[in-house]
């Protein structure tokens, strides 16, 4: 039986291939290339030292789906295609719309027709909204999102928890990742941008190498410790490894659960900053700036349902994920 990864070339999909690659699961990776690159599934086989089955094609091609279903016992789906860039969701809403909603429902109706029923998705953190406070919980009301991004992620929670409701045979899993940074140890894969990075860690890592001159610190006045944004970094391959849990949960019986993957931890910009520059040896220079739009002050996870239920939990530290970073940014200066 395979397990089929939408958008299995980008960066959280690669690293749970590799994870994946130490399981017995046959792995078939779709992905249209329109943010990665088929360098990165090259890199994903070395790693994970077999072969892997790659469908250059989209989600939204439902002739895709079926040709890709029909050719393989496909068992589950760990579904990460999207786009996810925030600013860009506010200039092109209806591509954000088209690409992760209706990519997803045109997926999920493939999925129906094959009899597959099993599906991780990939969700985030930005649903909780600003109005609650951390440590954020599953159980919590979720908050109006400050994004278009953030609204397709909250409408496909929604469609998939509507599905199960409709048939209970479905086995679905939704994981609200906080922030995912760091790279994989051998630094041969990680996050490649392109343009100029619009979250903080490959931001620094680029002002670390040179490629940017400073880093420009959105909020200093914000109600913590020293006034810059606190987040829950989580180490991307502890996010893969959470998938790897998920999936067996999901394998093993039906059920519509949602899980936080995050350290329960949270560290603000100018402790990022520092664990920085003490993992590259390298001086990260920012100046302050005003609050980024639709930013808030902190989140970080309570992370205990994951951790009790399967039985999955973030071991690597802040100095790991920038010592990671930093390796995987120095090696491949321009990307893939
Ligand atoms: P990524 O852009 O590196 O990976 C997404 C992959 O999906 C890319 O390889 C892209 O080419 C592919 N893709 C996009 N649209 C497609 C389509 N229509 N058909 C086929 N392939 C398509 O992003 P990532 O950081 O690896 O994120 C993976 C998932 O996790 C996304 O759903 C994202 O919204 C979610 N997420 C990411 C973060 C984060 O900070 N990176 C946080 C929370 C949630
Ligand atoms: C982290 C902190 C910034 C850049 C985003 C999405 C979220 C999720 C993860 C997908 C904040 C500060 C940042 C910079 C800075 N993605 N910062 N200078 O905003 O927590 O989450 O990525 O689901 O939906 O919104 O992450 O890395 O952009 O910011 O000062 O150049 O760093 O203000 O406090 P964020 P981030």
């Amino acid at each position: 039986m395979a397990i089929l990864i939408t958008g299995g070339a980008g960066y959280i999909g690669s690293h749970t291939a590799v994870e994946l690659m130490k399981t017995k699961h046959e792995i078939i990776i779709l992905d249209n290339l329109s943010n990665s690159n088929r360098e990165s599934l090259e890199r994903v086989k070395e790693l994970g030292g077999r072969d892997l089955k790659f469908y250059e094609a989209d989600i939204r091609s439902r002739q895709s789906l079926d040709l890709v279903f029909a050719e393989n016992n496909i068992e589950a789906v760990i579904h990460f295609a999207a786009l996810k860039a925030v600013g860009e969701s506010h200039e092109k809403p209806l591509d954000y719309y088209e690409n992760n909603i209706g990519g997803t429902v045109i997926l999920l109706q493939a999925m129906k027709a094959a009899g597959c029923k099993k599906i991780v998705f990939s969700s985030s953190a930005t649903v909780y909204g600003s109005e609650n406070t951390s440590p954020l919980k599953e159980n919590m009301p979720l908050g109006r999102a400050t994004n278009p991004y953030g609204t397709t992620k909250m409408y496909v929670e929604q469609i998939l928890q509507d599905l199960y409701a409709s048939d209970e045979d479905w086995s679905i899993s939704l994981l609200r990742y906080f922030n995912p940074v760091g790279a994989h140890k051998s630094g041969r894969i990680g996050e490649a941008p392109s343009g100029v990075p619009n979250n903080l860690m490959p931001y620094i890592a680029q002002v670390a190498v040179g490629k940017l001159d400073f880093l420009r610190v959105y909020g200093n006045d914000y109600p913590t410790d020293d006034g810059t944004g606190v987040r829950d970094y989580i180490h991307v391959v502890d996010l893969a490894a959470g998938h790897v849990s998920a999936l067996e949960k999901v394998l093993a019986g039906p059920g519509c659960d949602i899980y936080n993957l995050g350290t329960g931890k949270g560290s603000s910009v100018l402790e990022v900053v520092a664990a920085f520059e003490k993992a590259s040896g390298r001086a990260i220079p920012y100046k302050f700036f005003d609050r980024r739009p639709g930013d808030v002050a902190e989140n970080f996870a309570d992370p205990g349902k994951a951790n009790d239920e399967l039985g999955w939990r973030a071991v690597r530290g802040l100095e790991e994920m920038c010592e990671d970073s930093w390796r995987w940014q120095s090696q491949n200066q321009d990307g893939y």
